[in-house]
């Protein structure tokens, strides 16, 4: 099945899909992560992504498109896919659209993951990623271990985000109100669309995502 995971920065969209993953065997396909990859390869397109992130601005249409389709095109789909942080337009929800029928398949679920934005600020400033697996640790909710190693590959480097500060992550929030939100009216009206209380604690709001896949998975 593949599945939308909806919300707003730091609604800990990426912290479940990597549950989703070692659960359910399902891919994720972040264009955050991507984008960041891209950054990281010193090219003009990088360079130009790069400006735009750390602002808070969303990257083009084109540009993200492209990666997605690079993606699906390229058969990475595992037991599913979970889009996390796509699509975040109406050009990018009918250019899903289009690719996965291309492919012979479909969208099951938009997930919405509902936050308060005040929590946000807290999570976004709290985060850090350990730099060799990805795994998300907050340094209240879910700190470093005290030997400095990561819990899931032993890593010992952890990044901060260049765009989690509170200047950026209002544009980021901004963006999200006006550009995605229309998304959950969209997916309404197809009849997918399903939110959770993504204010509970990391358990809780997995097992709710897992009682709305449960018939499928
Ligand atoms: P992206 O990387 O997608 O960032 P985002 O949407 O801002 O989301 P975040 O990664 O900040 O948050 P999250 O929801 O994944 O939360 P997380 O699980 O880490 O995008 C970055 C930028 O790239 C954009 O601003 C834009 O420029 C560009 N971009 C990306 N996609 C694009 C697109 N499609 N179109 C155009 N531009 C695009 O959790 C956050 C923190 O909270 C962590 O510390 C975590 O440990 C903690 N936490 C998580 N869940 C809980 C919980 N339930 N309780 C307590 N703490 C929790
Ligand atoms: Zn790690």
């Amino acid at each position: 099945m593949n599945i939308i995971l909806l919300g707003p920065p730091g609604a800990g969209k990426g912290t479940q899909a990597r549950l989703l993953v070692e659960e359910r065997g399902m891919v994720q396909l972040s264009t955050g992560d991507m984008l960041r990859e891209a950054r990281q390869s010193g090219t003009d397109m990088g360079r130009r992504v790069a400006e735009v992130m750390d602002k808070g601005h969303l990257v083009t249409d084109e540009i993200v498109i492209g990666l997605i389709r690079e993606k699906i095109e390229a058969g990475a789909t595992g037991s599913g896919i979970i889009f996390d942080g796509f699509p975040r337009t109406l050009a990018q929800a009918d250019a899903l659209e289009a690719l996965l029928r291309e492919q012979g398949m479909r969208l099951d679920r938009a997930i919405e993951m509902q936050v308060d934005d005040e929590v946000l600020v807290d999570r976004v400033s709290g985060r850090s990623t350990c730099a060799t697996c990805g795994e998300v640790y907050h340094d209240r909710t879910k700190p470093v271990p005290e030997d400095g190693h990561c819990t899931v590959c032993g890593g010992s480097k952890f990044n901060r985000r260049a765009d989690d500060n509170a200047e950026s992550l209002k544009t980021r929030l901004l963006a999200y109100y006006k550009q995605t939100s229309p998304l959950i009216g969209y997916y309404h009206c197809k009849g997918i669309l399903a939110a959770v209380d993504g204010l509970r604690d990391v358990p809780q709001v997995a097992s709710e995502i897992a009682r709305l896949l449960g018939d499928h998975a």
